[in-house]
């Protein structure tokens, strides 16, 4: 018997068949079109290619472990969180998705800070409202596009339009649910509160489940589609972090994970909802029944490397790039690199901040940019991991995880730099595997996520920080840290050029 995680990011939707020991059988992975950015700063997607995508996911794991439908036990759902997907009373899809990175709202940010009142936003939902989450692209669509704000019925984050097509419900899970601006993380609920001061109708948001409850299963149609059986259940799942942290065992206090995606999140679990008070990181609902948990996000992670890649040297893997980043030393010759391509979450809350390297001089060569790519970004989850720890939530080891997370020599950089042991696991599948363990709980194969997570999951490898560098990567953290605050003066007018 099998359990199928299935993950909508943002490059691709992954399928993975998990056997009833929790082990990994089989993944598949079908690409998303590109996101459109028709303004910088805008990022869509259409949601009708997540479920196409998700399709050839589902029917490509099937074939190529030569499993039948059959003996798929159940469905656990993760995705991209904040993403604005808007149904109309069809159940079409009425416009692209804005989704997670999309920063242009910053004006609807403004205005519900106005109208609700800053305070008691983060009284309301536990954190500030920010240009990413769900709720100001909402009131954008509102803003700009009143036609099509008219149609809207339903409101669905991107894995739960995965739901709708599987299984015909509307529904969310409380961690996906955690990132729209409008959800009380703390009762566990739609915030009433933030739905009246804002006169929006509560009718647009669907039902909010624990993440292994189930919600529904796979429809005829749905099946015929995906070579699923039909009935098959479908657990809530989780947002996309809350996901990878139940995949990467981060379900009680002491271990934090390390996921370095497009973007990269320091996550952090707590048996109770503590907020940092300047909001510069996320207090969510985990996907564990009755917990929370904080991380801190930098944008810009795997997607720095990714964007040097493709725009410096197309058609390199990342294994050919971060080999070449070994010849260059700890520091990169004083080159520092800024991941805020899209603008900065944790520390900064900042859309209009800027990336780029600064410290560049005639002698660096291609190694020092690359180096100083992966040294930047694992400043900025320092930045992140910082104030989770001065939230008082221990942190004894870190787990890597994530597309960057699986290279030894980002990780050996990331103990250094964040003076911790990184560890790594058996299993590297993060989100996807962290559904489909959500499933298995959700149709009673485990008792809880816990659970599951202690039965299943087992860690391989770990490196501790090396003196040397990690005195080199104390000096340069200084000087890191000192950079954001010298240029922001400046985005404004860079931003306006
Ligand atoms: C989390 C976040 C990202 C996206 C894309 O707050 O924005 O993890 O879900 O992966």
């Amino acid at each position: 018997m099998y359990w199928l995680g299935l993950d909508v990011g943002t490059g691709g939707s992954r399928a993975l068949l998990v056997n009833e020991q929790g082990q990994v059988k089989f993944g598949f992975t079908a690409p998303h079109e590109e996101m459109r950015m028709e303004r910088p700063l805008w990022a869509e997607q259409r949601p009708e290619n997540w479920w196409e995508a998700s399709q050839a996911a589902v029917r490509g794991v099937l074939q190529q472990a030569g499993v039948d439908g059959k003996q798929v036990r159940g469905v656990g759902l993760t995705g991209q969180m904040h993403g604005l997907v808007l149904l109309d009373e069809f159940g079409k899809v009425i416009r692209p998705a804005l989704i997670w990175c999309d920063q242009r709202s910053q004006a609807q940010v403004d205005w519900i800070n106005q109208t609700v009142g800053k305070n008691d936003v983060v009284a309301f939902t536990a954190n500030p409202v920010l240009t990413g989450f769900t709720l100001p692209k909402l009131l954008w669509v509102r803003d700009n596009e009143p036609r099509a704000f008219g149609q809207v019925r339903k409101l669905l984050l991107p894995k739960d339009y995965l739901r709708y097509c599987l299984t015909g419900e509307y529904a969310t899970d409380v961690s996906d649910a955690s990132g729209t601006a409008l959800f009380d993380v703390v009762m566990r609920n739609w915030s009433s509160k933030m739905v009246s001061r804002l006169k929006l109708d509560s009718s647009l948001l669907p039902r909010a489940v624990e993440s292994s409850e189930l919600t529904g299963a796979v429809t005829a149609q749905a099946a015929a589609l995906t070579g699923l059986e039909e009935g098959t259940p479908v657990a809530g799942g989780a947002g996309d972090q809350a996901a990878s942290a139940v995949g990467n065992g981060i379900v009680e206090e002491g271990v934090v994970s390390c996921t370095l995606g497009t973007s990269g999140v320091v996550f952090a679990h707590m048996d109770r909802a503590n907020y940092d008070p300047a909001g510069r990181v996320h207090t969510f609902c985990h996907a564990v029944a009755g917990k929370w948990h904080v991380m801190g996000v930098t944008q810009g992670a795997g997607l720095s490397l990714q964007w040097f890649r493709n725009q410096l040297s197309p058609g390199t893997d990342y294994d050919a790039l971060t080999a070449e980043a070994a010849q260059s030393p700890a520091g990169a010759h004083g080159l520092f690199w800024l991941p805020y391509l899209m603008g900065e979450r944790t520390p900064h809350l900042d859309a209009a901040a800027r990336g780029g390297w600064i410290g560049i001089t005639a002698k660096h060569r291609r190694a020092d940019l690359i180096r100083s790519i992966i040294e930047g970004v694992s400043y900025s989850q320092k930045d992140c991991l910082e104030i989770i720890e001065g939230m008082r939530v221990p942190v004894e080891a870190v787990r890597a995880s994530g597309g960057g997370g699986q290279s030894p020599f980002w990780r050996q950089i990331l103990a250094d730099v964040m003076g911790k042991r990184v560890v790594a696991l058996e299993t590297q599948e993060g989100s996807a595997y962290g559904a489909a363990l959500l499933a298995m709980v959700g149709t009673g194969v485990y008792g809880s996520v816990p659970e599951a997570c202690k039965a299943a999951i087992r860690e391989v490898r770990s490196v501790e920080p090396r003196a040397h560098e990690s005195q080199v990567y104390a000096r340069g953290y200084q000087v890191f840290r000192a950079l954001y605050p010298t240029l922001r003066p400046l985005y404004g007018l860079i931003g306006s050029l």
